[in-house]
C-alpha cells in the first residue's frame, strides 16, 4: 500500500513555549505544601516549617500532609498505632534484599524493597482494577485502599532502609520495636541500638524538614506513574529512583565529602575559590525554586553547629560555615544559597550514620509527601502526557541496509 509522503515543516496546533527542565510548568492544584523561593518560605498545609520543626514530630507531620489537618490526640494515637502495626515487612522482601550484592547502592536496594512490598501486597492489584473500573463506588473503595497502602509505605520505608543498613554491613535485620516511636524505631532498626535523646530529636526534625517540598522531581515522578493508575508501590518505587540522582537527593553525600576533604577554614576559602575558578557546581547550594535562603538549611545549620560541637567534630561545622559564607559572597546576588543538603550530611556524619544511608533517610521522610501528593491527585486524575518539540527531518528516504 502506498504510504503518504511526509513533507513540509513541523506544525503545532497551539503556540508552544519550551522551558528546559519544565521550569515554571504547572502540574495541578494542591493544598499540601507551598514553597516561596523568593521569600525562603516552606509551608505544609498552611503551617510554616519552623513551627513544625519546633513543635511537631514525624508522625504528626505525616498525618498533616496525608490527611490535610493537624490530628486530634485520638486521631494521632490511632494513626501511630496503625503505623506500628504496619512496620513488619514480609519475609520475601528481606530475602530479596539479602540476594543483592552488599555494595549495591542503598537507593537501588530501596527500589527493590518497595517493589517487592508491592508484589507481596494482595490489595495492590485489586486496587488498580477498582480505580480503573470507572464506577464511582469502586473508585472510592480504591482510594480508601490506597490510603491504607500509603500508611503502610510510610511505615515500611523505614523498615526497608533499616534492614538494608544492617544487611549491607553483614548483619541480620533488627525487628521493629513497638515501644518506640517512628524515628527512634527507624534508628534502632538501622543501628541495633536505641538512640539517645539528641540523636532521636535531630533525626526527627530532619524527617519533618524533608517530608514534602512542592512539585519536586521525585514527587512529580511518583505522580506521573500514579497518573497511569499504576499501583502506589510502583509509583513510590519510581520516586526513589528519581531521588537517587545527585542533583536531587544525593547531594548531601557530596557536600559532606567536600567538607571532609578540607583541613581548616583557610582551606574552605581556597576550596570555594578553586571551585568558582573551575566553574564547578558546589554541592548543597542552589535550587530551582529558592532564590533566597532555604528555610530547611536554616534549621539544620543551627543543629549542625550544636551537634558537631557535642560530638567533638566542631571543626566540620566551622569548615562548612566558611564554605557557606564564601559561596554567598560570590553567588548570593545570583540567588545561590545553601539548600537542605548542605548541612544534613555533616549532621548525619557527626551522629555516626553511615554515609551511604544518607539518601535512604531522605526517602524515609519524603515518602509521606509522595503519598500525600499522589492521593490528593488521584480523585482528579488525568494522565500526564507532555510533548517534545520535534526538530528533526520529515522527508528522509528509507535506504535499504545494504545500500547505506
Ligand atoms: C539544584 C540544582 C540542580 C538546580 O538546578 P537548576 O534550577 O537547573 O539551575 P541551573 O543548574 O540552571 O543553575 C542556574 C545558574 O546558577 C548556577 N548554579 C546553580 N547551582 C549552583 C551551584 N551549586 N554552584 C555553583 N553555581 C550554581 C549555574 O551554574 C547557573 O549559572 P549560569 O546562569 O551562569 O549558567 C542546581 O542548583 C545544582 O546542581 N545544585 C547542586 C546540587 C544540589 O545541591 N542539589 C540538591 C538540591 S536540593
Amino acid at each position: 500500500m502506498a504510504q503518504p509522503k511526509f513533507t513540509g515543516k513541523v506544525e503545532w496546533p497551539v503556540t508552544i513555549e519550551l522551558n528546559k527542565g519544565l521550569e515554571g510548568a504547572i502540574t495541578c492544584e494542591s493544598t499540601i505544601g507551598y514553597v516561596d523561593g523568593q521569600k525562603g518560605w516552606l509551608v505544609y498545609r498552611g503551617y510554616n516549617i519552623f513551627d513544625l520543626a519546633k513543635h511537631s514530630n514525624f508522625e504528626e507531620t505525616a498525618y498533616l500532609l496525608i490527611y490535610g489537618k493537624l490530628p486530634t490526640k485520638k486521631e494521632l494515637d490511632e494513626f501511630c498505632s496503625r503505623l506500628v502495626s504496619y512496620r513488619n515487612i514480609p519475609r520475601a522482601v528481606i530475602d530479596a534484599l539479602k540476594l543483592l550484592p552488599k555494595d549495591s547502592h542503598p537507593m537501588g536496594a530501596l527500589e527493590v524493597g518497595v517493589s517487592a512490598l508491592g508484589a507481596c501486597d494482595e490489595e495492590a492489584e485489586p486496587t488498580v482494577k477498582k480505580m480503573f473500573s470507572g464506577e464511582p463506588d469502586q473508585i472510592s473503595e480504591g482510594i480508601k485502599a490506597s490510603y491504607k497502602m500509603g500508611e503502610k509505605l510510610t511505615a515500611q520505608m523505614a523498615t526497608i532502609a533499616g534492614a538494608w543498613a544492617r544487611i549491607r554491613g553483614g548483619k541480620e535485620p533488627v525487628d521493629p520495636d513497638s515501644s518506640l516511636n517512628h524515628t527512634a524505631n527507624f534508628l534502632y532498626m538501622m543501628t541495633g541500638e536505641k538512640p539517645d535523646e539528641t540523636l532521636e530529636k535531630v533525626m526527627d526534625v530532619s524527617l519533618i524538614l524533608h517530608a514534602d517540598h512542592g512539585m519536586n522531581n521525585s514527587t512529580f515522578t511518583c505522580m506521573v506513574v500514579a497518573s497511569t493508575l499504576s499501583d502506589l508501590y510502583s509509583s513510590i518505587t519510581a520516586g526513589i529512583a528519581s531521588l537517587k540522582g545527585p542533583l536531587h537527593g544525593g547531594a548531601n553525600e557530596r557536600a559532606l565529602a567536600d567538607v571532609l576533604s578540607i583541613k581548616d577554614e583557610a582551606g574552605a576559602v581556597e576550596f570555594v575559590k578553586d571551585s568558582i575558578a573551575k566553574k564547578k557546581k558546589l554541592m548543597g547550594f542552589g535550587h530551582r525554586v529558592y532564590k533566597a535562603y532555604d528555610p530547611r538549611a536554616k534549621v539544620l545549620g543551627e543543629y549542625a553547629q550544636e551537634i558537631t560541637e557535642k560530638k567533638g567534630v566542631g571543626h566540620l561545622y566551622k569548615i562548612a560555615n566558611t564554605i557557606e559564607k564564601e559561596v554567598i559572597k560570590a553567588y548570593g546576588e545570583k540567588g545561590i544559597f545553601p539548600n537542605v543538603d548542605f548541612y544534613s550530611g555533616t549532621i548525619y556524619y557527626a551522629l555516626g550514620i553511615d554515609v551511604p544511608m544518607f539518601t535512604p533517610i531522605f526517602a524515609v521522610s519524603r515518602v509521606a509527601g509522595w503519598v500525600a501528593r499522589v492521593l490528593e491527585y488521584l480523585p482528579q486524575n488525568r494522565i500526564f502526557r507532555p510533548r517534545a518539540v520535534y526538530v528533526g527531518p520529515l522527508e528522509a528516504d528509507y535506504v535499504p541496509i545494504d545500500k547505506r
